[in-house]
């Protein structure tokens, strides 16, 4: 009997290794779904794997060198075990399909996002036909086309996550920002039906998950039939055991008053809210094609703070878009300082292929894009920290996740507005317990609490 056969009828062994976003960590846990149920098991370690599967990220140029890097380590891997499958999955592979059959000819399968449900079949390929392998022939082995219809919502994701679960609403994104490459490789706009998200919190909350995360690269542009993402909250807000919900990332011009009030009156969506504003000046923001000015995100802050007290902000910062001068990135500053986010991911502006701002070219070097990133950062961590320590004395609600990452007895979870606490472990607590805490002290980044 051909040895290969023998091996995959003993359970071949996956791993999965993501990067990027949690729509990729969703994603890989789909993945796993779809190979489970092809019979294949989870790997602990990749040295264990029969098959190792990257799944990527192309947001910008660094997250693709690393897996350019990774890949290199991983070709020293396969040719010490010649027999090892290894994959490229997810973003980078529908975004580099040609360049990538060149740059890692050693790859056996390169497969984008709306892919996944072929993995067996594609992987059952490079197994089973050795002719094919011989040959190389690269396009049986590439399947990056995208898919409109694909929501893959009758396939159960092999969730990992104990107390925090991440679940997938919609996918794609129909906005096309002119920097991004998510609309190119993740196609279009498309919601899961609620049933489908609905049967999966179930099974979820029934395995002890306290918290739930809906995920969309715009996920309140939700819409099934009649249910928006206002009508998505209130009912995944009715299944018993889930005590925490949380969504992921919405689009400032998606935020409906459903939205809103859904935010406001269901107990359970928790008071954070990550609302991406890229820049503070109008002249880029209409550059970028984002769809709103700078007034108009200002006026949704205010009301998103009057519907929801106490609700912390956070948002992502692009410095050095094309054609950004002093002014504008002053301006970005200034809104970071008059809205003091409670936390803000900065990035340096990362030309893509394919977007529309790519022929547009970088106006601004990367010395200065470094430099511009150094102010957003220490504005941020300024007014982060002191935030933070404007807590001190106060109460909350955590829900407990696990040992603090410093050891030292410490227990670490999350306030509803999704900031870490920190505090001395008690035997009786468990992960998945909310506890009540009371902030002593405060870092940007982490409060430090009593259990009381
Ligand atoms: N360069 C830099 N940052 C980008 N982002 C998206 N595309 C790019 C790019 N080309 C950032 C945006 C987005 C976050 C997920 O990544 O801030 O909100
Ligand atoms: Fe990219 Fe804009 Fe879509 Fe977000 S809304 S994924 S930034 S195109």
């Amino acid at each position: 009997m051909d040895e290969s056969i023998q091996h995959d009828a003993s359970r071949p062994r996956v791993f999965i290794e993501t990067y990027g976003c949690q729509m990729n960590v969703a994603d890989s846990e789909l993945i796993g779904g779809v190979l489970r149920g092809a019979g294949y098991a989870a790997a602990a370690h990749p040295e264990d794997a029969d098959v190792i599967l990257l799944n990527t990220c192309a947001i910008r140029e660094h997250a693709e060198e690393r897996v350019l890097r990774r890949l290199a380590d991983l070709a020293r891997f396969k040719h010490a075990r010649p027999e090892l499958r290894l994959g490229l999955l997810g973003c980078m592979a529908q975004h580099n399909r040609a360049a990538l059959a060149e740059k890692a000819p050693w790859l056996d399968l390169v497969a984008g996002p709306d892919s996944y449900r072929r993995l067996p079949e594609l992987l059952g390929r490079v197994r089973f036909d050795p002719e094919q392998q011989a040959a190389k022939q690269q396009v049986a082995r590439i399947d990056v086309r995208l898919d409109r219809a694909e929501t893959y919502a009758d396939i159960a994701p092999s969730h990992e996550g104990a107390v925090r679960a991440y679940v997938t609403a919609m996918r794609g994104c129909d906005r096309f920002c002119a920097f991004c490459v998510v609309p190119y490789v993740r196609g279009r706009e498309r919601s899961v039906p609620p049933e489908a998200i609905l049967a999966d919190v179930r099974g979820l909350a029934a395995r002890g998950v306290r918290e739930i995360v809906l995920l969309g690269q715009t996920v309140n542009a939700y819409r099934f039939g009649n249910t928006d993402f206002g009508g998505l909250l209130h009912l995944v807000a009715k299944v018993d055991g889930v005590e925490r919900i949380r969504f992921t990332s919405p689009h400032p011009s998606d935020m409906s008053d459903s939205v809103i009030e859904a935010m406001a009156t269901e107990p359970k969506v928790q008071p954070s809210l990550h609302l991406p504003v890229q820049s503070g000046s109008d002249r880029v923001l209409a550059a970028m094609e984002r769809g709103y000015t700078v007034d108009e995100y200002v006026r949704l802050v205010e009301r998103m703070r009057a519907a929801i007290p106490g609700i912390a902000l956070s948002t992502d910062i692009i410095v050095g878009f094309h054609g950004e001068e002093d002014a504008d990135f002053r301006a970005t500053l200034e809104l970071m300082a008059a809205l003091r986010y409670d936390s803000a991911f900065s990035f340096k502006y990362s030309l893509r292929e394919n977007t529309r701002a790519y022929k547009l070219g970088d106006t601004v070097s990367d010395e200065e894009k470094g430099r511009r990133l150094v102010e957003v950062i220490a504005l941020q961590e300024r007014v982060s920290a002191e935030r933070n320590r404007a807590l001190a004395g106060e109460r909350f609600a955590v829900l407990v996740e696990g040992p603090a990452r410093r050891g030292g007895g410490m227990l670490a979870g999350k306030t509803p507005q999704f900031k870490t606490a920190v505090f001395a472990a008690a035997d009786s607590i468990r992960p998945g317990d909310t506890v009540t805490v009371r902030v002593d002290s405060a870092t940007a980044h982490t409060l430090h609490c009593t259990l009381i």
